[in-house]
């Protein structure tokens, strides 16, 4: 995984590279046309072979929830057609899928959330960025975050998420509540009666990242502890150091169901905590053997 997602390296500007996408016919929101008859039958071909090799994978690792929504879905055999996800997604859970030509700056995204509305870049990526991509692209964003939309729970927990991202993009809070995302929506996992299990879509649409994730004995992982999240901060172009566990879908909306005006201000210049911390109060699901990794396959 090599991005970052609502606070950083949106085309509000902090992004080392230029970024991808057309941005040129976009409309105020920044959403366009999917344009599905421009796909290529190489790009069609790419996603099977992207999503069969993630298909392998998910059945041990994934968490129920992401598994059974993506087998009802069942996408896979070619770029799915937004129309036809937002046909099933509607009556699920009343979310939609907008569109655009890639990251958004971080008010267009909170809002888009705010309104059940999940941005879902259009294009694919290039077959030589099969391991790594240093963006989100279609794949990333249908794959790993489609399924947990179907899950209602979760489905108003980025919703709320959306709304709070409004409010910290006030009081300038946004580098705080990224954290959350990133450790959560992107990177978090679910401790199940079968195990642990993934629900972050960073991880479930990366190869190397599943295993590792659910797995090994290399990182942190971590009971999930939203203070504590807020301050830690996350590498971008590695495996994750640290992953923070939740218990169920319901525990991860109740904690940050107050407000959070309060938490910023508390936290606001306080000292943050390396990726690779572990911290007296935490609870310890693993303490990793090697936190540190060189830089990954996405
Ligand atoms: N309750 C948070 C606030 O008041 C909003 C929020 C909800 C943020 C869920 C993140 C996730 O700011
Ligand atoms: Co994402």
């Amino acid at each position: 995984m090599a991005w970052e997602r609502a606070g950083r390296g949106s085309v509000a500007g902090e992004t080392a590279h230029k970024l991808r996408g057309d941005y040129g016919d976009m409309r105020s929101d920044h959403t366009v046309d999917q344009d599905w008859e421009a796909y290529t039958a190489d790009e069609h071909e790419l996603w099977r072979r992207l999503y069969r090799r993630q298909e392998s994978l998910i059945a041990r690792h994934a968490c129920d929830e992401f598994n059974n929504a993506l087998a009802d879905l069942n996408f896979g055999e070619g770029i799915p057609r937004f129309g036809a996800i937002n046909a099933k997604l509607r009556p699920a859970t009343n979310w939609q899928l907008v569109a655009v030509p890639g990251l958004v700056p971080d008010l267009t995204f909170f809002e888009h959330l705010a309104n059940r509305r999940f941005p879902v870049t259009v294009w694919l990526r290039d077959p030589g960025e099969f391991d790594y991509i240093v963006e989100p692209d279609i794949f990333h964003d249908f794959f790993g975050h489609v399924p947990m939309l179907f899950n209602p729970v979760f489905a108003d927990y980025i919703q709320a998420y959306g709304r709070g991202g409004i409010k910290a993009h006030e009081l300038g809070a946004i580098e705080m509540l990224a954290r959350l995302y990133w450790y959560t929506v992107e990177f978090g996992l679910i401790h199940t009666p079968k195990g642990l299990r993934a629900y972050g879509a960073g991880i479930l649409s990366s190869g190397g990242e599943i295993p590792y994730s659910v797995e090994s004995a290399d990182p942190n992982r971590i009971g999930f502890d939203l203070l504590r999240i807020m301050q830690t901060r996350y590498k971008i172009d590695t495996y994750q150091e640290t992953y923070f566990v939740i218990r169920d879908f319901g525990q991860l909306f109740e904690a940050t169901a107050p407000d959070f005006s309060p938490y910023y201000a508390q936290l606001n210049g306080r000292d943050t905590f390396a990726p690779s911390t572990v911290l007296a109060g935490d609870r310890v699901y693993q303490r990793g053997l090697a936190p540190v990794r060189t830089a990954n396959g996405a």
